[in-house]
């Protein structure tokens, strides 16, 4: 497999992809067991919408109230609205856990010499607990959040205020994301990408390629040159 030239940064999404966002519902007491898969996927779901709607919209609210808004939709869908369950999923999406190869992955590309940065839509308080909470505070160099934009991914503007605070080209970067439409428009954008597949997911039929697929951030230090 050919490795990726050039990179000087590791950029990594942060839920779904540093941060198992099912462990909310599976930590939580009062979901039913077999209501958490769909709770986990109709939450996500609306979330991401609401993102991409409010975007759109030009009405952005930050991610703690876009989460906040799409749980209320889950639990109300499903039959579970309660504001004490509410409050422990919010308050569990605050500690979620990491992927199991995550703090090995990240020690390795640090070692290697690669900086290592989280870019997501969380809101600065949400990911600098999320961060602290998985004991993964030493292993990043920074952690920039959509909000200082006011806008969400997949707008230019999100991929663009992460290279203006690295300091680097789109090219000097490689982002990681366990989302199809976030790696899509990142490569769209300029950078280098791999798209971790965790959740099997098919190609985008949108703009960008992803220079790599793989199941597991264990398998990226192995595609990328060490930076010279
Ligand atoms: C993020 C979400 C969208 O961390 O995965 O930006």
């Amino acid at each position: 497999m050919s490795q990726i030239r050039g990179i000087r940064a590791c950029l990594f999404d942060a839920y779904g992809t540093i941060f198992d966002f099912a462990s909310a519902a599976r930590r939580a007491e009062g979901v039913p067991e077999d209501q958490r898969g769909a709770l986990t996927a109709l939450w996500r779901d609306k979330q991401l919408q609401y993102t991409w709607l409010r975007s759109l919209q030009g009405r952005y609210a930050d991610f703690q109230q876009v989460t906040n808004d799409a749980l209320d939709f889950a639990l109300d869908s499903l039959g579970l609205a309660s504001p004490a369950l509410h409050a422990r999923l919010m308050a569990l999406y605050l500690s979620l856990s990491p992927f199991p190869e995550v703090s090995e992955t990240l020690r390795a590309l640090r070692e290697a010499g690669f900086a290592t940065a989280i870019l997501s839509n969380g809101t600065p308080a949400m990911l600098e607990a999320a961060v602290r909470n998985a004991g993964l505070e030493t292993l990043f160099d920074a952690v920039f959040s959509a909000d200082a934009v006011q806008v969400f991914k997949t707008h230019p503007r999100v991929y663009q205020y992460s290279l203006e605070k690295l300091g680097l080209e789109a090219a000097q970067v490689s982002f990681q994301s366990s989302n199809a439409w976030d790696a899509y428009a990142a490569s769209a954008f300029g950078m280098r990408v791999v798209w971790c597949n965790r959740y099997g997911q098919r190609r985008e039929r949108l703009p960008g390629q992803p220079d790599h697929e793989v199941r597991s951030l264990a398998e990226l230090p192995a595609l990328l040159a060490p930076p010279v």
